[in-house]
């Protein structure tokens, strides 16, 4: 269902409804299409207490300038690089104007009384209070029906279409229960009043990959010897190959410098990586590991029996390179949610940024607010998790890495857009955020859409989501090929159907078809586009279906640099395997940036915060990867070549350069 939104300024009101609504009202909202899911039944009876929220429209001047602020903090050229904002700036800068909460206040009160108690949240983007049937149908001069879903026995209250005064519309985004409706049980209609309930949504793919695991080959029998790099990437060479040692493992580091890990559904175990530990550093102690940062009854670690290839991996990447700096897991989601959900849930890190951004729980943006509860797990949840939303609850850490996402296409534009502004505030807080860029290409998982997981009629390339947000760093994987050695360039990982891994894997790659391309992407875009053309036709705009291109000529290009992310030495379930994944990728180079945290705040300097345009204005600091391809969707995807490229970006970590680059910004 696609909701209209607003303003409709020739609104043409049904004869019952024009009769009703004073000369001074205008129509705010209108549904446009029926729902074949729900139907419509009995007027809501005038004594149900509803919970109302009246989304003030964000500050609009703060939405346009917000890139401009970001870059202010982030651009290696600018006055003010590294001046990050507290979490209070942001929440003051993008709040509605005051004359907007007092407009709306005053109308309220005018009609529902003086008395009615008005909250302004804490995020300064609602206001809310309760009100009968009876109540918000006058405010708004509109009807309230129930609506039944028939298949899944939930009900939810909206109305077809709202009006206010036309001197409110210019302050409101737009008013639940209205067209958006508030979800209640059946049984609570029969209450004096009610809360919105738990309810699930519908099904959408759960589009995390796994890492690619397989049986280890003979192990070499010296962790640290690098003739065998070729064959299983340990710590030793990940040292070699970005060119940095082990910290003291007695140096004293930041209380404040964790290193942030995102986890959902996937778990580590001790035993793993004290295993992990024992057989591949010298320095790290059993019994090292996260502090647990859980969240709406996320928990860890688990029984050895009971863990997952991607949670182990992340800290056994992360832990060696960082020791004895320490890492943070966010470990997301109730098992009921982060298992499937039951089919419910196709919504992903939205409860993550809940947890470090409180504002985030309820901000609005793009006529979403909060977390969608057709996608996003709905707290307290009978089946798991009893508590309430977490909201606010941790801080988020200087460096975050996630090695979870989906394709674009999986999620709603303005679900995507909204979660995008949460990483553009968290830039400007100072965090980084790393994600790995898929694992599949240009294309998407099978099945996934069409049957090969490409757009349009399975020809069309499909960019990975959250990666396509322009304020974070996604991370592609390179590979050291057999025969090779750590001395030599690494290459894009192509590993072909037929590869001993679960099905082919490359370097998820491409360019986005909701974002624009970012300013500080630009001119690198262009010189790839120049000097590389690749050999398919393209499209403008996202506009996939209207043309025979493959790819969107101007969207935000992906990924931005490059980790390993093959063959990689990790124990699991208790046992030596090898895995592969840009799930690698993603830990490895944001220890690195980690790493360089520690030494600027022993400098006296913050974090790095949003990377991206101090390394996007200085590629000398990354090894160029020049050889290399992403198959999918029936091509051979794009090729690496000098400079950027949608495949490995602008290359790995050249740790001793990028250190100094960075130390030598303020
Ligand atoms: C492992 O290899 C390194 C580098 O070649 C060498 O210095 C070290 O002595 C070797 N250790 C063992 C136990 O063989
Ligand atoms: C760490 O952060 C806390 C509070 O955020 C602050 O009081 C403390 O000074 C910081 N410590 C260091 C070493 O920066
Ligand atoms: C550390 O743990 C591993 C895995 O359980 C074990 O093999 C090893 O003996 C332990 N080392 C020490 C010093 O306890
Ligand atoms: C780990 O260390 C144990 C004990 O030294 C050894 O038996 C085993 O082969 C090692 N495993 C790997 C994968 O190197
Ligand atoms: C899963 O959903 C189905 C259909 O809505 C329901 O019958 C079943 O009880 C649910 N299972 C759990 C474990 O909640
Ligand atoms: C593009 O076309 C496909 C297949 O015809 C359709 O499923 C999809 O919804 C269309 N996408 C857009 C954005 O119009
Ligand atoms: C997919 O659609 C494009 C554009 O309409 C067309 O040129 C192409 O032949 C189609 N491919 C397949 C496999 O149907
Ligand atoms: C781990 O190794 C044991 C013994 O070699 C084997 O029985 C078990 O299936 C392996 N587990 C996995 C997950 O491969
Ligand atoms: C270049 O990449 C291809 C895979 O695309 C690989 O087979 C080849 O070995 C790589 N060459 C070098 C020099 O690593």
């Amino acid at each position: 269902m696609r909701l209209l939104l607003l303003p409709l300024l020739a609104a043409t009101v049904d004869l019952v409804a024009a009769r009703a609504v004073p000369a001074s009202h205008v129509v705010h909202e209108r549904r446009d299409a029926r729902s074949t899911t729900w139907v419509k039944r009995d007027r809501v009876e005038p004594h149900i207490q509803l919970p109302v929220r009246i989304g003030l429209k964000q500050n609009t001047q703060a939405m346009e300038q917000a890139q401009a602020w970001l870059m202010d903090v982030s651009h290696p050229g600018s006055e003010s690089y590294g001046q990050h904002w507290s979490q209070n700036d942001v929440i003051r800068a993008f709040q509605p104007a005051d004359d907007s909460v007092t407009a709306v206040r005053d109308w309220i009160s005018s009609v529902l009384g003086e008395k009615k108690q008005i909250t302004h949240t804490d995020n300064k983007a609602w206001l809310a209070f309760d009100a009968s049937a009876a109540e918000l149908e006058t405010l708004l001069h509109t009807q309230y029906h129930e609506h039944h879903d028939a298949a899944g026995g939930r009900v939810k209250i909206t109305c077809d279409e709202y009006h206010v005064p036309k001197h409110i519309q210019e302050h409101i985004d737009y008013i639940t229960p209205g067209v958006k409706g508030v979800h209640v049980h059946a049984s609570e209609l029969r209450k004096r009043s009610f809360k919105p309930g738990h309810h699930g949504g519908y099904g959408g793919p759960f589009g995390w990959q796994p890492p690619k695991q397989r049986p280890a080959p003979h192990m070499p029998q010296n962790g640290s010897e690098l003739a065998t790099c070729d064959v299983a990437i340990t710590p030793a060479c990940l040292q070699a190959l970005y060119n940095f040692q082990p910290l003291s493992p007695h140096a004293k580091v930041s209380p404040n410098n964790s290193m942030g890990i995102f986890e959902e559904g996937d778990f580590y175990s001790q035993q793993d990586l004290n295993s992990f530990f024992t057989n591949f550093t010298s320095y790290i102690p059993n019994g090292t590991h996260p502090t647990l940062n859980g969240i709406d009854g996320g928990s860890a670690p688990v029984a050895v029996l009971d863990a997952g290839g991607e949670s182990d991996l992340d800290f056994e990447l992360a832990i060696p390179i960082i020791y004895p700096q320490t890492t943070t897991l966010y470990q997301t989601d109730d098992l009921y949610y982060a298992e499937g959900g039951n089919g419910t849930t196709g919504g992903i890190f939205n409860t993550f940024l809940d947890a470090i951004d409180g504002s985030y729980c309820t901000y609005a943006a793009y006529g979403e607010t909060g977390n969608d509860p057709t996608l996003d797990p709905t707290y307290p949840d009978p089946n798991g998790y009893t508590g309430k939303l977490m909201c606010g609850v941790y801080k988020p850490t200087n460096v975050i890495s996630i090695s979870y996402g989906e394709q674009e296409q999986d999620l709603p534009a303005y679900y995507q857009q909204r979660q995008c502004n949460e990483f553009l505030k968290l830039g400007l807080q100072g965090t980084s955020i790393f994600v790995a860029s898929g694992d599949t290409g240009v294309g998407g998982i099978n099945g996934d859409g069409a049957a090969n997981g490409c757009l349009r009629n399975g020809t069309v390339f499909s960019p990975t989501q959250p990666n396509s947000c322009p304020w974070l760093t996604n991370v592609g994987a390179t590979k050291v090929y057999p025969g090779r050695t750590v001395y030599e360039p690494e290459s894009a990982v192509v590993d072909t159907p037929g590869h001993p891994y679960r099905g082919a894997f490359s370097s998820g790659g491409g360019f986005s078809n909701i974002f624009p391309i970012p300013a500080y992407q630009a001119s690198a875009v262009a010189t790839y586009f120049a000097d590389h053309n690749p050999p398919y036709p393209y499209y403008f705009n996202g506009q996939y279906n209207s043309s025979d291109g493959l790819y969107n000529r101007n969207g935000r290009g992906i990924p931005d640099v490059a980790a390993n992310g093959d063959n990689l030495a990790t124990y699991v379930d208790g046992n030596f395997t090898l895995e592969g994944g840009t799930s690698a990728s993603s830990p490895i180079f944001a220890a690195l940036v980690n790493r360089i945290n520690e030494e600027r705040i022993k400098a006296g300097k913050g974090p790095v915060g949003f990377i991206n345009p101090v390394l996007y204005n200085n590629p000398g600091v990354l090894n160029d990867i020049v050889n290399g391809t992403n198959p999918g969707c029936g091509t051979d995807g794009f090729s690496c070549a000098e400079g950027w490229d949608p495949v490995t970006g602008l290359g790995t970590a050249n740790y001793p350069k990028m250190l100094k680059l960075f130390m030598s910004l303020k």
